[in-house]
């Protein structure tokens, strides 16, 4: 069986870190402006508080801990290797908790907080601290030229061709923990169900989407997740 699982920040909401956008309005949207956060524009125009908003995030994300459905996922994985099956793992998240779990190969469709980029020659790199004015690209030696490797509003999303071959690829599409709010990502249900692949939503409540979902289970990930995982290894 092969299955095709695209998480977004809601898997990472239980271990302390927070979503972007929820029925209740109490996302990260809903206190920060994306536009002055989360766009080119924004960090040309102010790097000083971009950088200082996921120098933060970073701090957060180093004390976070990977909860259950990162877990189960992770067991999946690794019953499929054992057993037969393919599992292809699709973060719209920037956190390292799947990896951290013991999930290997997470495609990161919006990069990972835990990366730098330099400006000037595009190195990828990893980093745990802050950056800022001071930073140096270890490979290019220029100063105050790394960003984080995240994707934000107006760029594109990375390794889109090799997801987007995976999912037609998929015999199940699982959506864990995102709003289907964001393109492209939201719209890979469509995708799923344009190719006759069936498709399930795992989240605290529908998505903007959910009426797209052959099946929907709705409750908190660290739950629902693992009684899904417990599931599909049932029927394995
Ligand atoms: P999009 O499809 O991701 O979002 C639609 C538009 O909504 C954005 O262009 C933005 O201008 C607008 N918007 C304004 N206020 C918003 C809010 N409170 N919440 C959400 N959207 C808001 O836009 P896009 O420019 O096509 O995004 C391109 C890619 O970048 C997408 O894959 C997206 O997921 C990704 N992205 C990443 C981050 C990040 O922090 N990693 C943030 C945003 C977008
Ligand atoms: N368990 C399951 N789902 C949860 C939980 C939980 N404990 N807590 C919240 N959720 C759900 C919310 O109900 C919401 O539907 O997770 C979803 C999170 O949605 P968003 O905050 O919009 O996050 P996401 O879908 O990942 O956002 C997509 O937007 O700003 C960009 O790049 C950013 O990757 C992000 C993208």
């Amino acid at each position: 069986m092969r299955i095709f699982v695209l998480t977004g920040a809601g898997v990472s909401a239980e271990s302390g870190l927070g979503t972007f956008r929820d029925k209740a309005g109490t996302g990260i949207w809903a206190r920060f402006d994306p536009m002055k956060l989360a766009t080119p524009e924004a960090f040309a125009a102010d790097p000083d508080t971009v950088q200082a908003f996921y120098n933060a995030r970073r701090r957060n994300l180093v004390e976070a801990e990977p909860n259950a459905a990162h877990a189960a996922l992770a067991r999946l994985e690794r019953e499929f290797a054992a057993h037969g099956g393919r599992l292809v793992l699709v973060t719209q998240n920037i956190d390292d908790l799947h990896e951290r779990a013991g999930s290997s190969d997470v495609i990161h469709m919006h990069g990972e907080l835990l990366k730098s980029r330099c400006t000037r020659c595009g190195t990828v790199a990893p980093e745990r601290g802050d950056l800022g004015p001071h930073s140096v690209c270890l490979a290019c030696g220029e100063i105050g030229t790394l960003r984080p490797h995240v994707v934000w509003f107006g760029e594109m999303p990375l390794e889109m061709e090799r997801i987007e071959d995976e999912l037609l690829r998929a015999d199940l599409f699982v959506a864990i923990g995102t709003s289907g709010s964001v393109y492209p990502a939201a719209g890979y249900v469509s995708l799923a169900r344009d190719a006759g692949i069936a498709t399930c939503e795992i989240n605290l409540e529908p998505s903007d989407n959910a009426f797209l979902f052959d099946e929907r289970r709705y409750g908190p990930a660290s739950e629902a997740v693992p009684a899904f995982v417990d599931e599909i290894l049932r029927r394995a």
